[in-house]
């Protein structure tokens, strides 16, 4: 395998597309994804139920199910993956890439103490010794702050809690220094403090030890707190991306101001939760022009005719016919243009 470059992209994702056969013909689940990840950055994959995130990353990862086809292009550190023999790819997985899901039950090994499992992970991709490996796992255990780490590591998983289950698992992907970690809904099935903990323990992650990350998650609170990017995807593919702050301040696609909408916000009186309307399309189908315009409060016929490319705006990149939109309007006046 060659050097990877230092100049490359941690992670170049274009024109990647997931279809899925099913018995009454084919979900296209990413439809032309283009996604980038610098070294040291921490990228938000946002989006609603069924739009496309998890089938993205898991075809990075090569873990999609039988039924899936993949096309374009994914490259880690310059490297194409896509079409590489699976034993390129099951050394980068655990190795140069590591990655943590929603639900820690289902990645552990039940019958294994944590230690063992992470002695494992550490022995497959490094030429340690078992004793070697054994003292990496406690460091690991201490790395994502679990206490009583010597101890700890005798655990069997159901010994714990959901909230260290998760560190266990961050710490399995830390174990064979990642360049990139991706992680998919890290934090969906805690409870809210247990949540913020495992958020300061990525975010230390990242600050000490520099490692990348793709972090998809249907909280913008969690965006807010980790994330220097934001992609917004809608059915399959981007519609808008841009540094986090800037597309907090202003976003300039109506999907995203919907999703921002849907936010609590303490520096504005109406505070009101507003879901956006109408259901996200099927994934089944293929759409002429614009996939939000089913929803859209802006919605012209030419969004109907033509598909809206992604292009730079102000400070991010939107696929909106009518960006950049007028500045940010109350649900009540957009409404009121419909
Ligand atoms: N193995 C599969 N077979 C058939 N369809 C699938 C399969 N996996 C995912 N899909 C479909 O692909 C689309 C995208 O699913 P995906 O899981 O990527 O969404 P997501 O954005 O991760 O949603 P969520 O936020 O709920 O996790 C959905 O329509 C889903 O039903
Ligand atoms: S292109 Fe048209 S339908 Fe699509 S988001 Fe923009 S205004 Fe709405
Ligand atoms: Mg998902």
């Amino acid at each position: 395998m060659s050097a990877p470059r230092n100049d490359a992209p941690v992670l170049e994702l274009s024109e990647l597309h997931v279809r899925f056969t099913v018995p009454h013909g084919e979900v296209h689940a990413v439809r032309g994804l283009d996604l980038q990840v610098a070294r040291g950055e921490v990228a938000a994959v946002v989006g609603e139920s069924g739009s496309g995130k998890s089938a993205a990353m898991l075809a990075v990862l090569g873990l999609l199910s039988p039924n899936a086809s993949v096309t374009g292009s994914v490259k880690v550190d310059g490297q194409e993956i896509l079409g590489a023999p699976g034993g390129v790819l099951r050394k980068m997985r655990g190795g140069r890439l590591g990655m943590i899901f929603q639900d820690p039950m289902t990645s552990l090994n039940p019958v294994l103490r944590v230690g063992r499992q992470l002695a494992e992970a550490v022995i497959i991709h490094q030429k340690v010794s078992p004793k070697q490996a054994e003292a990496k796992a406690v460091e690991l255990l201490e790395m994502v702050s679990i206490p009583n780490a010597k101890v700890r590591v005798r655990s069997y998983p159901h010994e714990m809690s959901g909230g260290m289950r998760q560190r266990v698992m961050i710490a399995m992907a830390m174990a064979n220094n990642p360049q990139l970690i991706i992680a998919d809904e890290p934090t969906t099935a805690l409870d809210v403090t247990i949540q913020a903990q495992i958020l300061q323990v990525l975010a230390r992650l990242r600050a000490e030890q520099g490692v990348s990350m793709v972090l998809i998650t249907h909280d913008l609170g969690v965006v807010a707190g980790l994330a220097d990017t934001v992609h917004v995807m809608y059915a399959g593919k981007v519609v808008e991306r841009g540094p986090v702050d800037e597309l907090f301040k202003r976003s300039e696609h109506p999907y995203t101001r919907g999703l921002l909408d849907c936010l609590p916000r303490l520096d504005r009186r109406d505070a009101d939760l507003v879901p956006i309307g109408g259901m996200s399309p099927s994934m089944q189908d293929e759409f002429v022009g614009c996939s939000f315009a089913p929803r859209c409060p802006f919605v012209v016929q030419r969004c109907r005719e033509e598909e809206p490319l992604l292009r730079p705006i102000a400070t991010t990149e939107a696929a909106c016919h009518l960006s950049p939109l007028p500045a940010r309007m109350s649900p009540v006046e957009i409404g009121a243009r419909r």
